[in-house]
């Protein structure tokens, strides 16, 4: 096991549980928010901000002890944090790594800006956003999120 010095210093190895690692400098707070901790959790979670890294210039780190993620909130991250690998940690031992992939359809992840979307009446019409190149596309209005996703996620 590769050991980065400075990450070693910031935050401790677990047993077992979820790594995020390689996240965008200065998205872990967001990510915290889309695995739902808030100040009311009881969960262990270590976070570092602006860690030194090769990969990304400086990344951030975060690592929930006796927790794996589900898919949708794996796809969240990816939206705000695409170079982010998620490592699967079962007895001290990176069990999984695996890479963040941003789904091309994204349904019920963002709340659309505009007021008069469908998607925003009391309808029940989940969002719907296309993932393209430039930003996200709202599919029943037209409107475009081109840039703070993490602001719009629901
Ligand atoms: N990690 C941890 N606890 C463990 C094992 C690993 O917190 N018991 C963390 C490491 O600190 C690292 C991440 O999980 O942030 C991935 O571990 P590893 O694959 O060993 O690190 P690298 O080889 O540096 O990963 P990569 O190639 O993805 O950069
Ligand atoms: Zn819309």
């Amino acid at each position: 096991m590769k050991r980065d010095a400075r990450d070693g210093l910031l935050i401790s190895p677990i047993e077992n549980g979820t790594v995020i690692d390689h996240i965008t400098g200065g998205e872990a707070l967001n990510v915290l928010k889309i695995i739902g901790i808030t100040g009311a959790t009881t969960e262990s979670i270590s976070v570092a901000t602006n860690v030194k890294s090769g990969k990304v210039g400086k990344k951030d780190i975060v690592k929930i002890v006796n927790r794996e993620l589900r898919k949708e909130e794996v796809d969240r991250i990816a939206l705000i944090a695409p170079k982010a690998s998620i490592n699967i940690i079962r007895n001290y031992e990176v069990f999984e790594k695996k890479g963040v992939e941003i789904p091309r359809l994204l349904t019920g992840v963002v709340r659309c800006p505009n007021p008069g979307c469908i998607s925003n009446t009391n309808e029940p019409i989940l969002s719907r956003f296309e993932v393209l190149p430039e930003g996200l596309h709202c599919l029943y209005c037209d409107q475009k999120i081109t840039r703070d996703i993490a602001s719009h996620l629901i």
